[in-house]
């Protein structure tokens, strides 16, 4: 995958890697990440300042997944529900502002993927280690459910799991790995979705562990 020299030529993202379309309005963009170097730094940069921390779930359980949130809203989980705010709970604080970096590469893979115009003012940082699974869920926290997901995969690789409107309905299993950008929008932007237990593995940018940056426009 590409490195930082990307980010000096402005050639930040995108155009090396395949497309394939999951459904209508639902794209993944294999290897779309470049500069990635760049982007891990920003993840460090973020999570210093605003520590991943495992929440928990309306019914009491502390996720596996551990997470936490730049730009204007956060995502948040706690007994009272899943909700976004503009404070991290932890330090009472704003959010960290969203690196630019981010910004770019969530609007070019949009772009990409059809939804010109993206404006993400949340970025939900998740980290999974090896067992680490996501339940299938429908994003659907956000007051705006125009613009699409934009969910970036870094680290060790992982099993995207991809249903339709329905929690009932077959899902598809999707390889995620280092760099992949997955987009869900439109008549997709309400799909279950979710991530199987991760196999062990190691990668040279994020050790054994897999970052996921998930993009919306919440408020
Ligand atoms: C999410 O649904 O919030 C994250 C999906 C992923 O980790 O790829
Ligand atoms: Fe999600």
């Amino acid at each position: 995958m590409g490195n930082s020299p990307d980010l000096l030529s402005g050639d930040l993202f995108g155009g090396v890697g395949d497309e394939a379309m999951l459904g209508d309005g639902a794209v993944i963009l294999r290897g779309f990440v470049s500069g990635d170097a760049a982007l891990m730094a920003a993840v460090l940069a973020v999570t210093t300042q605003a520590p991943l921390r495992h929440m928990i779930t309306p019914g009491g359980f502390a996720m596996s997944v551990a997470t936490t949130s730049c730009g204007a809203l956060g995502w948040l989980s706690d007994r009272s529900g899943y909700r976004y705010g503009a404070l991290d709970p932890n330090s009472g604080r704003p959010w960290p502002p969203m690196p630019d970096i981010f910004r770019a590469l969530a609007q070019s893979a949009a772009a990409r993927a059809g939804f010109p115009g993206f404006q993400p003012d949340a970025c939900l940082i998740n980290r999974y280690v090896p067992g680490t699974r996501l339940t299938l869920h429908q994003d659907k926290n956000e007051r705006d459910f125009l613009s699409p997901i934009v969910s970036v995969s870094l680290g060790i690789p992982a099993v995207f799991l991809f249903g339709g409107l329905t929690r009932t309905d077959k899902t598809s299993r999707i390889g995620l790995f280092h760099g992949d950008v997955v987009v869900w929008g439109g008549p997709s932007r309400l799909r279950y979705h979710g991530i199987l237990p991760l196999k062990p593995a190691e990668h040279p940018l994020t050790g054994a562990c897999r970052i996921n940056l998930t993009f919306r426009h919440a408020g």
